[in-house]
């Protein structure tokens, strides 16, 4: 269903394997809607299906927030999937490319990050986990957003 004009935001709950599925309808349609082409979409609709795998095999439950950013003539996408469950003891050891702990290909994390145009991770052992990314419909280094250290988005800079 695509994303009418007024909506900017919405989210999609994660309880269920099939979720995932939802997750990626939802981003598929935003991302379509704000005129990211078909290789692009694919990109963020793979993304965001990992990261939605990682919050239903490690934390059972959680959402995926999207919201739209614009900035001037500018536009993108950020999504945020967070969830309560055990957190990540070591980031830096999950981000390589083949570390997992459920013996999966461990290339989720790593590859949501190659195929978006940033990436953050926020967790707390015993808390949960909340993993922003974010993806410019005019990409590029000059176009990355600028994150306050909560690490909401406060504005969206062009350097
Ligand atoms: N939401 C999450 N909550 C807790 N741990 C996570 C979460 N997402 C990822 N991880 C941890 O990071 C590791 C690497 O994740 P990923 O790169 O997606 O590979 P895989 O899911 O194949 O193991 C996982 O094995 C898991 O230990
Ligand atoms: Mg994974």
């Amino acid at each position: 269903m695509p994303a009418p004009q007024s909506e900017r935001s919405g989210k999609v709950g994660i309880s269920d394997e099939s979720h995932i599925v939802s997750v990626r309808k939802a981003v598929r349609s935003v991302s379509k809607w704000l005129g990211f082409n078909d290789t692009e979409v694919t990109r963020i609709v793979t993304a965001a299906s990992e990261l939605a795998r990682n919050v239903d095999r490690y934390a059972r439950r959680g959402e995926m927030h999207w919201r739209v950013m614009n900035d001037g003539g500018n536009s993108g996408l950020e999504l945020v999937f967070e969830d309560e469950g055990p957190g990540i003891p070591d980031v830096e050891q999950a981000m390589a490319p083949g570390y997992s702990t459920s013996r999966g290909l461990g290339l989720g994390l790593p590859g949501a990050k190659r195929l978006m145009d940033e990436m953050e991770i926020q967790t707390e052992v015993g808390k949960g986990t909340r993993v922003t990314v974010w993806k410019w419909r005019v990409g590029g280094v000059a176009n990355k957003p600028v994150v306050s250290k909560a690490g909401s988005m406060m504005e969206v800079g062009i350097a």
